[in-house]
């Protein structure tokens, strides 16, 4: 059975209980992703900015189905530890919300020197690498190093932030896979209701996570 992509008269709660069939017991769940915070102090810049913790907890989210749904339809086993590593400390060096080329360089560097116990040393290479590149424009086929496509992938869905007349706003056709593409309209509505929690007063981490369960995207 494949995932089939949504469309606007295709709700988001339908794609979920989809994703509940195809995934079964390894649907992610709230309480596991819970254990991945960031350190409200690990972050150069904005917190509560544009690349602060809300979009990184989005990516957290994304990358886990992108990474669940992919292992599923390829049969194949990816670092899930380095892939959540990266989503929780891939903008945290970020010096501004501009383009800040060198700012995924900086994290690769800051988490070894830094989270270096968080895990073992072939993730945490991983990890790096994945922070290093996951901004450097290149355009590198899947099979070549799946984790880094799919990180990119989880990142760009996120761009539904920045509106749709954004130069920044997200390219469908630049997405790397067909997993990536059923998750652009699910990605946008964690996004909306992750804001919407947010000015209700929920904590920056927990509004994504929580908006992704109410969605029935997360158990
Ligand atoms: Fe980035
Ligand atoms: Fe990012």
């Amino acid at each position: 059975m494949e995932i089939r992509k949504p469309n606007p008269a295709f709700e988001v709660h339908e794609y979920g209980q989809e994703l509940r069939q195809i995934l079964g017991e390894n649907l992610p769940s709230h309480s596991f992703l819970l254990q991945y915070r960031p350190n409200k102090n690990w972050f150069y810049y904005e917190y509560e900015g544009i690349h602060g913790m809300r979009h990184i907890t989005r990516v957290l989210i994304l990358q886990e189905l992108l990474a669940s749904l992919t292992e599923r339809a390829r049969s194949m086993l990816l670092n899930r530890e380095a892939l959540r590593f990266a989503a929780i400390t891939h903008d945290l060096r970020r010096q501004s919300d501009l383009a800040d080329e060198s700012h995924g360089q900086r994290a690769g560097i800051w988490i070894k020197e830094h989270l270096q116990d968080l895990c073992d040393s072939k993730t945490l290479e991983m990890t790096a690498e994945l922070n290093t590149r996951h901004n450097d424009g290149i355009k590198l086929p899947f099979e070549e190093f799946p984790e880094l496509a799919l990180f990119k992938d989880a990142d760009a869905l996120d761009r539904c932030r920045f509106g749709e007349r954004s130069y920044t706003k997200l390219n469908e056709r630049a997405l790397r896979t067909e997993e990536s593409k059923t998750l652009i309209i699910p990605a946008k509505a964690i996004y909306l209701l992750s804001e919407a929690k947010v000015r209700e007063g929920v904590d920056h981490f927990e509004a994504p996570l929580d908006a992704a369960a109410e969605l029935g995207l997360i158990s």
